[in-house]
């Protein structure tokens, strides 16, 4: 048993929908959330770039006591994953083999899509965790980078971002993908044009939530799961606090609890 929280991080307010799946499957877990609000985006950062930042995200979490690090960023876990467990004495999980197992699962024909930002989709990470599964099936990757910006102003499924899914899943359409991974945390808020355009016979996969599936055997397993804790969670940003409460609250699906703490992420 292990009383400490788990620590999750993100480039910003999007990881909220890996907690949102944590707090479902492990409701007894206490929760410390980094938002890296002030650095946002990583999806446009050079590979150093990420692994620097996502190196301080983890130093941030281990001074508040966390007992494993979920990486619920799409971009910091296709490129830094390997080296933070390599640096960190922690378990540390990211996003990425979950979902390309469900995937493989998922898939029927083949064929498998993969949208993310452009340092995921350049990290080829997806595209080597479903061949690592299964050789034979072909992944088709695209970088959305409009669908971050999309989101972050509340265009869930407005008459612009049914032009902007079509305009980047139109290749996917036409490859005929039965499987699309939404490699990036932000993608499940646009979850219902994305279903739209690409029909009943695609099944889209969520990452965070795969993720959060397979949480509470790696807890089981090292026997780190909590006792009588109250499933709290607390957050910090490195920018604009009143912002992330707002937004937030939407990625959570409920109103963010308690008090959003503001850290100078460079002492880090
Ligand atoms: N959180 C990032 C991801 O999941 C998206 C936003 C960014 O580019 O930082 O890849």
């Amino acid at each position: 048993m292990n009383n400490s929280g788990i620590g999750v991080f993100d480039s910003g307010l999007g990881g909220l929908t890996a907690v949102k799946s944590i707090c479902r499957e492990l409701p007894k877990e206490d929760i410390v959330y980094f938002g890296d609000t002030g650095r946002l985006p990583y999806g446009t950062k050079t590979e150093e770039t990420i692994k620097q930042y996502a190196a301080a995200d983890i130093r941030f979490l281990l001074s508040r006591d966390v007992k494993l690090i979920v990486i619920a960023c799409g971009t910091a876990s296709s490129v830094a994953l390997s080296d933070m467990r390599n640096m960190f004495d922690i378990p540390i999980v990211g996003v990425v083999e979950a979902s390309c197992m469900a995937a493989v699962r998922a898939c029927r024909n083949g064929k498998i899509g993969v949208i993310g930002t452009a340092a995921t989709v350049k990290s080829g990470s997806y595209l080597k965790g479903i061949k690592a599964q299964d050789s034979s099936i072909e992944v088709f990757s695209n970088p959305c980078p409009l669908f971050v910006p999309l989101v972050e102003n509340g265009h869930f499924d407005t008459e612009v971002t049914r032009l902007v899914v079509e305009e980047y899943l139109q290749t996917m359409k036409e490859n005929n993908v039965d499987t699309l991974i939404l490699g990036c945390t932000h993608y499940p808020l646009l979850e219902k044009a994305v279903a739209r355009y690409m029909g009943d016979g695609v099944t889209l996969i969520n990452p965070c939530a795969e993720l959060a599936a397979t949480l509470p055997g790696i807890l089981g397993k090292d026997n780190l799961a909590s006792r009588n804790r109250g499933g709290i969670c607390e957050n910090y940003v490195s920018d604009d606090p009143e912002g992330f409460a707002e937004l937030g609250g939407v990625f959570l699906d409920r109103k963010i609890d308690g008090q959003v703490k503001k850290i100078d992420i460079e002492k880090y």
